[in-house]
């Protein structure tokens, strides 16, 4: 329990402590024992610069730009089991190391409807798929409400659904802008080996990955272009739990949706 138990003898301190620290996003047990990474550090110092290695003084500058390694990696990929292993092998993301699972994907790869979302919560960090949470239940009703389905074997009823992030955040936070541009080279891969006909966002780190916009609330339910397809941006799942009302222009936008692929 890590500060929590060393506080003797004031429950409310622990208490605090405890849940400051599921607040920081230590949330699960990773390991049986604490590592200590200062110790790890000095175990392996890095190299210092010598005149035989003069990589060191002239950086290769693939290997010095993550993005530019992200990019390379995800173009090389000529199918979705290969994008799958590049992103499961890509080392340069900081969320990687805190995550069970890469999440890649769900559904049907030859649906003409992707669903984009933001990133894996603690279930589909758990089970290694998108959108399996209460958000992700409420996200199948939706869209079986206009006769889509991510188990439907029908091009034309089928939903593929991925997210920005394959890894999930600690403690549930946003993605910062950066992981988002290191990210987006594979979602613009991702996006072209499944060649939908429409790009559904759902909520605002798909909106701005995919636009460098932000404001769900104002821009859903008005299509738009990205990666060459029509997008309809939508509220996610998650605020509509919390905001029932907003059910309702969830619901015109499904039908704008349902429209859109007669
Ligand atoms: N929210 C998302 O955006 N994606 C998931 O996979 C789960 C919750």
């Amino acid at each position: 329990m890590g500060i929590a138990a060393e506080i003797t003898g004031d429950w409310h301190a622990a208490l605090a402590a405890l849940a400051w620290e599921v607040e920081a996003g230590a949330d699960e047990t990773i390991l049986d024992a604490p590592v200590n990474r200062y110790e790890l550090a000095a175990e392996s110092p890095k190299p210092l610069p010598t005149k035989a290695s003069p990589a060191a003084a002239a950086p290769d500058p693939l290997q010095a730009d993550p993005v530019a390694i992200a990019r390379s990696a995800a173009e090389g990929a000529s199918s979705l089991d290969a994008l799958r292993e590049a992103i499961a092998s890509f080392a340069h993301c900081d969320l990687k190391k805190g995550a069970r699972n890469t999440v890649f994907a769900d559904g049907n790869p030859k649906a003409r409807v992707l669903i984009l979302g933001e990133a894996p919560g603690a279930e589909e960090d758990r089970e290694g798929r998108p959108f399996v949470g209460r958000a992700g239940q409420l996200l199948d009703r939706m869209f079986a409400a206009i006769g889509l389905s991510r188990t439907s074997p029908d091009t034309e009823s089928a939903l593929y659904i991925t997210n920005v992030m394959p890894w999930r955040p600690p403690a549930n936070r946003d993605p910062s802008p950066a992981e988002i541009a290191l990210m987006l080279p594979f979602v613009e891969r991702h996006i072209a080996l499944v060649d939908p006909a429409v790009i559904v966002a759902v909520g605002n780190t798909p909106l701005f990955a995919l636009t460098g916009t932000k404001g769900i609330l104002r821009a859903r339910g008005t299509w738009g272009q990205a990666l060459g397809k029509p997008l309809l941006p939508m509220t996610h799942p998650a605020y509509l739990l919390r905001t029932p009302a907003a059910k309702r222009e969830a619901w015109a936008d499904l039908l704008s949706l349902q429209a859109r692929l007669r």
